[in-house]
């Protein structure tokens, strides 16, 4: 295999994954939890068709969200997704260092840079574990994703919670908090700390990219500043019902044990990609994987013409064209994906390589 690596160039910030999924494509570029909405979901959502002749009321979906983290509804606000929060916070911040820790989701960087803010990155080498002392001492406004997009890595909250400070925003995008089971190092609970903003999303463990939801929990006052800048009834009906509903025991309940068996099926995952001669990030806790590999670009490529789409690692700070997402989808699929991988990277001793590398998707669902 050609592994001529191209020239580093300013990653495209506005890439998503879904730019890589297609007809007859095997979707392991995008990270939303495959099978999703479940049924019981999309059933509400069709019954709050019902209620679409009135403007939204965000009453209850607020208040379920606080009583899901145990915060008053005042440090409540919801949002149109994730997406919306950046902007929001984007544009109520007047930060004199503002600072982006890399490679991480790119919007937030975006929807400052979209504002006139000027950004600093904080790029963290692999293996992307976070130390407080990375970040400048004067950075006023800090923003670190847990776990991570594209990395996986799950930093201790004890260490995030080192980054908040007086006259600092500390913004942690949890959009994957829900693939850890328990949620341990989520902030989410923490109105104690000060300046910290918690962003969530429905999207990835919910299925509701098309839909728009997600909140935000921060101090009253940084709240109700970013609510005075959204639009009227930004958060639709049918939002808030999934909001709602996503915040009831039930489904985190239901999150929840989804979180176990995804953690059993992205550890066989990674055993086997790294038989296969793969360098894959430690410590993921996220729906995917991030991995290397010397044919990164090429290999890229030759999945793509095999059906399998997997999201390209260059377009986020700090990565090159080595580096490849993929998220950790059902054992069928998994064996696909190592199947394809083994035919590609290991032409000649294709079966051995192969058979060590589906031994360890062996028992997983
Ligand atoms: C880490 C992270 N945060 C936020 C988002 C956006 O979430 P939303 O769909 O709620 O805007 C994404 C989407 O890819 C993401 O990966």
């Amino acid at each position: 295999m050609d592994t001529e690596v191209p020239e580093q160039h300013e990653p495209d910030l506005r890439h998503h994954g879904d730019a890589e999924t297609g007809p007859g494509l095997s979707d392991f570029a995008v990270n939303v939890r495959g099978g999703t909405p479940p049924p019981w979901l999309a059933q509400r959502l069709r019954d709050s068709v019902a209620g679409l002749a009135a403007y939204p009321d965000a009453t209850a979906a607020r208040a379920a969200v606080a009583s899901r983290h145990r915060r008053p509804p005042e440090e409540v606000l919801l949002t149109a997704g994730a997406a919306e929060a950046f902007v929001l916070l984007a544009r109520v911040s007047r930060p004199r260092r503002p600072v982006v820790v890399h490679p991480q989701f790119t919007e937030p960087e975006a929807a400052l840079t979209a504002a006139g803010h000027q950004v600093e990155r904080v790029v963290l080498p692999p293996d992307f574990v976070l130390d407080p002392e990375d970040v400048p001492a004067d950075a006023d406004l800090v923003m670190v994703g847990n776990p991570t997009n594209p990395t996986s890595v799950l930093h201790p909250a004890a260490t995030l919670a080192e980054l908040s400070r007086p006259g600092r925003t500390l913004v942690v995008d949890e959009a994957f908090a829900d693939c850890v089971a328990g949620e341990p190092e989520s902030l989410a609970g923490r109105g104690d700390l000060p300046g910290l903003v918690v962003v969530r999303s429905l999207t990835k463990t919910w299925g509701l990219a098309g839909l728009r939801a997600g909140y935000v929990l921060a101090p009253p006052e940084l709240v109700r500043r970013m609510a005075d800048l959204q639009p009227l009834w930004s958060v639709s009906t049918p939002a808030l019902v999934a909001t709602e509903a996503c915040c009831a025991p039930e489904a985190v309940a239901e999150a929840d044990a989804w979180a176990r068996e995804l953690a059993v099926r992205r550890a066989a995952l990674a055993r086997a990609l790294a038989k296969l001669g793969l360098e894959v990030t430690p410590r993921a806790a996220a729906s995917f994987l991030l991995v290397r590999s010397p044919e990164g670009e090429v290999l890229r490529h030759r999945l793509r013409e095999n059906g399998i789409a997997v999201r390209r690692g260059d377009t986020f700070p700090g990565l090159g064209p080595q580096w490849s997402r993929v998220a950790v989808r059902d054992q069928e699929s998994s064996r696909r994906l190592v199947r394809t991988l083994a035919h590609l990277l290991h032409d000649d001793e294709g079966d051995n390589v192969l058979n060590a590398a589906t031994r360890e998707l062996g028992g997983c669902a």
